[in-house]
């Protein structure tokens, strides 16, 4: 039987559906367990998974009793996402993170794992006592380093309250895609096509090169607030 997942992949013939799988982030559902354990969620409380794909961090936030909405820009996306298991137990929205359709302070815990962010966005909707998951890249070079992005989210009245660097995950998970681009280039080369296959094997491994140097890092953090 064809999975809604499934479907979405044949669609989307795109390198962070095959690679990342269904969480789509850094660490994949370990990670998001990591969060969940540190989110401060209750049953009840209101959870904003942005930029969500198919919204497997809201799934299972609300097998845990939350109440998550789920939004994308992606249409095909959120649609998949609710024919999965545990789909009906979460709102699902077409909006971009940019400008999110909810009233100031509505979020018991706002999350956006590698996604697009908006410090400022995001954290309008998030209640004055709430917490912010994020995975995503962080700088490590002359920009400051993962200091500077922490100072941003404290400019926005968050304060750290855990942190996991993942540059090592993030860089193998590259590394096994970057194998598996060349191991199957017979099934991903009809599927993207020459040029396009080639410039997913370039983006690829300039991401593990960036990572290598230590030009670039990963990280799942956890901010509270109130
Ligand atoms: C790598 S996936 C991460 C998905 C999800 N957060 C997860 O961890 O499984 C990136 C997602 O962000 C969405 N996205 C990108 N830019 C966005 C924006 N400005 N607003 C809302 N969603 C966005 C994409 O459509 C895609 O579903």
């Amino acid at each position: 039987m064809t999975t809604p997942f499934d479907a979405l992949v044949e669609e989307y013939a795109s390198w962070w559906i095959d690679f990342l799988g269904e969480h789509s982030h850094i660490g994949g559902a370990e990670a998001t367990r990591w969060l969940l354990q540190r989110a401060d969620l209750k049953p009840g409380d209101r959870m904003l998974d942005a930029g969500a794909f198919i919204g497997a961090s809201a799934r299972l936030a609300a097998a845990s009793g939350a109440l998550p909405v789920a939004t994308d820009l992606n249409v095909d996306f959120l649609n998949a996402g609710r024919a999965m298991p545990g789909g009906e137990s979460v709102q699902w929205l077409l909006a971009s993170t940019n400008r999110l359709p909810f009233e100031d302070a509505v979020f018991a815990s706002v999350w956006c794992l590698d996604s697009y962010l908006a410090p400022r966005e995001l954290s309008r909707v998030a209640g004055p006592r709430s917490t912010l998951c994020l995975c995503c890249e962080v700088p490590t070079d002359g920009r400051g380093g993962v200091e500077a992005f922490i100072d941003e989210w404290e400019s926005y009245g968050w304060r750290l309250g855990a942190h996991r660097a993942m540059s090592i995950e993030a860089t193998q998970t590259w590394r096994r895609a970057e194998a598996d681009l060349v191991r199957k280039r017979n099934i991903y080369e009809p599927r993207y096509g020459k040029r396009p296959y080639l410039a997913q094997l370039d983006l690829v491994g300039n991401l593990v090169a960036s990572y290598e140097r230590g030009e670039q890092g990963h990280g799942l953090f956890v901010f509270a607030r109130g």
